[in-house]
């Protein structure tokens, strides 16, 4: 991130924006499940507000500095918060009930991080689980605004088929001013199917040679 970035990620207003605004319409009507997944949690704008609303929250960071910020500023509350990154996801298969990634998916550096991110995600939401992203539009001002940053944009038609393709269902995509909401399932199993075999018609005995 730049130095704009960091200014906006860590002050007051873009928390209350964040907390006001961006997250109640980000999570309307998402089941978050016991335990979280953040994603990129930067300063943690949105850990506060997670944190009331799940009982366990665990808070993904790749940098450094603001890994360690969040440490100090969330200690000893359950889940905690660890640095990686997001293509390699360092929990095991289906540990998370829900997972969010508020403006993240962007700082990715390539398309195929972005997918391999995709797939980390499916892979540790347990059946069931929601995956939400908020992202923002590819337009000029973001590329300014991103200048000596990452920008890799996505755009809302894309994520529709990347997400599928990665293995999600029901993947749905809200616009609002300047970004979208993603929402994706990873589905549960089919259950084995119970009913018996057909009965063999005089016809079906003939077509199988029977
Ligand atoms: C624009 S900030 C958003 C922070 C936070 N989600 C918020 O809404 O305030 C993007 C964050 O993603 C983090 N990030 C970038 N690449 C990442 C990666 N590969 N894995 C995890 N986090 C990453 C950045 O360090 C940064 O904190």
């Amino acid at each position: 991130m730049n130095t704009l970035e960091h200014c906006v990620c860590s002050s007051s207003l873009w928390r209350y924006i964040s907390q006001r605004q961006l997250l109640p319409w980000v999570l309307s009507d998402a089941c978050l499940g016991d335990h979280v997944l953040e994603i990129g949690a930067g300063y943690g704008a949105a850990t506060v507000h997670l944190r009331e609303r799940v009982p366990r929250v665990t808070s993904l960071e790749y940098d450094h500095n603001s890994t360690s910020k969040l440490k100090a500023n969330h200690n000893g509350h359950s889940g905690g918060v660890l640095r990686g990154d997001a293509s390699h996801l360092p929990f095991a298969d289906e540990t998370f009930s829900s997972a969010i990634a508020i403006l993240v998916l962007h700082h990715l550096k390539s398309r195929k991080m972005q997918d391999l991110a995709f797939g980390e995600v499916l892979r540790v939401l347990r059946p069931g689980g929601t995956f939400l992203a908020f992202e923002i539009n590819d337009s000029w001002i973001q590329h300014l605004g991103h200048f000596k940053s990452t920008f890799t944009p996505l755009s809302p038609g894309s994520a529709f088929a990347r997400l599928t393709i990665a293995g999600f269902s029901r993947v749905s995509v809200d616009f609002r001013r300047g970004g979208f909401r993603l929402h994706a399932l990873r589905a549960k199993p089919e259950p084995a199917s119970t009913s018996p075999e057909p009965e063999r018609s005089p016809q079906n005995a003939v077509a199988a040679g029977v």
